[in-house]
């Protein structure tokens, strides 16, 4: 992968050294070069580079906030800055910047956090990551949450991300993404070539022209047969040789499957909605999970449709369910709904959304926890 590099740079002078030093150092293809930071976010965002350079104006507040916006998008940003004092370098690498390099620049310095940006290489996973989307009740926005966690996964990470509907007999993702289902699962597990990676990739619909590829069941429910816990098993192993995140949308039903593929998770997002017969069955999930004894960091709760001046606070979720929440989805039927009728993420309805910056922090927020459990 080119390490590509972007910078982010108002005043002339300094501009012109950069650009100097940079004719010296060959690891990396500059990109482009901004003054106008919306501009700059936009093509980021689009093309995720691999290292931004961030020169830090005297509005320090909005240019760290800008930092964290940046590294929300998964680049390595250097931060540059006339303020070289060790209070100013710690709040910038805890906004999220990779390294500081102090203004006037010298070229050494610049050197040395760009040998650490490029060097550094995209986290790799140890092991692929199982995701699934749970709830005991329908409606909550499992395949919301689902599809378009798995778009900002991709876009994150540039990974391999699969999309599993495994919502069986008749799923929706395909709807969600409007994309035709064309296969039988129990059919792909049943080949003798099921452990080829690119046979399985293969057997998945890649989506447009990203690394995300869906895996969903036939268009008529008769075309589907049922899958046996040893079948989901073996899916799962395949789809790990492939793919670096799985992202599974699930059936309500607490049946032997839904529990095989709970336990071969490596994280359970359990969807509710601040509604108390819905928080009581939340808990009673949890109870369930934790009979089966599931790790209690291994279930994460995410409260969706959430309003800021909803009667049920957060707190009160927490304290009924005796558990931090985990993420909050804002409630935007319009986006949704206008997404679900167009058959496109909520990303590609409105980029600047409540909505899709709930799903890029989701996606950036697990990446993270899951790189630091990677570790240890
Ligand atoms: N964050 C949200 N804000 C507003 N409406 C939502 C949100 N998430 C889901 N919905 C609505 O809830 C409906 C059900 O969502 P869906 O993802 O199909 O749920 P499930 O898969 O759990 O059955 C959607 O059609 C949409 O209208
Ligand atoms: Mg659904």
């Amino acid at each position: 992968m080119d390490n590509n590099l972007v910078i982010f740079e108002q005043d002339s002078q300094t501009k012109e050294v950069i650009l100097g030093y940079l004719s010296e150092f060959e690891d990396v293809k500059l990109d482009r070069v901004f003054d106008d930071y919306a501009e700059g976010v936009k093509y980021i965002k689009e093309n995720r580079p691999k290292v931004v350079m961030f020169s830090m104006t005297s509005d320090k507040n909005t240019s760290l906030k800008m930092i964290k916006r940046l590294s929300d998008f998964g680049v390595n940003i250097i931060a540059l800055s006339e303020d070289y004092t060790t209070s100013n370098i710690i709040q910038t690498l805890r906004y999220g910047a990779k390294d500081f390099v102090s203004k006037p620049v010298i070229k050494k310095d610049l050197f040395v956090a760009l040998v650490k940006c490029c060097q550094e290489d995209v986290k790799v996973l140890k092991k692929s990551q199982i995701i699934s989307v749970f709830s005991n009740k329908g409606g909550v926005g499992k395949t919301a949450i689902a599809t378009n966690l798995a778009v900002e996964l991709t876009k994150l990470t540039r990974d391999k991300v699969a999309l599993v509907d495994l919502n069986l007999p008749i799923g929706d993702v395909t709807t969600f993404l409007d994309i035709k289902p064309t296969i039988d699962i129990s059919e792909i597990i049943n080949n003798s070539q099921i452990d080829n990676s690119e046979f399985i990739t293969d057997a998945c619909r890649r989506y447009k022209d990203t690394s995300l590829y869906v895996l969903a069941e036939p268009p008529y429910i008769e075309q589907s047969r049922t899958l046996t816990p040893a079948q989901i098993v073996k899916l799962f192993d395949c789809l790990r040789n492939a793919f670096s995140y799985i992202v599974v949308d699930m059936g309500t039903n607490v049946d032997k499957l839904n529990m095989t593929i709970l336990e071969k998770s490596d994280i359970i997002l359990l969807i509710t909605i601040v509604n108390l017969p819905l928080i009581r069955n939340c808990q009673r999930c949890l109870d369930l999970f934790e009979n089966l004894e599931f790790p209690s960091d291994k279930t994460k709760v995410i409260v969706n449709r959430y309003l800021e001046n909803d009667e049920i606070t957060v707190e009160d979720v927490e304290n009924t369910i005796n558990k931090p929440v985990y993420w909050k989805v804002p409630n935007n039927y319009f986006t949704i709904m206008s997404s679900i009728n167009k058959g496109i993420p909520v990303s590609e309805v409105n980029e600047n959304s409540n909505i899709t910056e709930s799903f890029t922090q989701l996606a950036s927020k697990l990446t993270e926890d899951m790189f630091e459990s990677d570790l240890t």
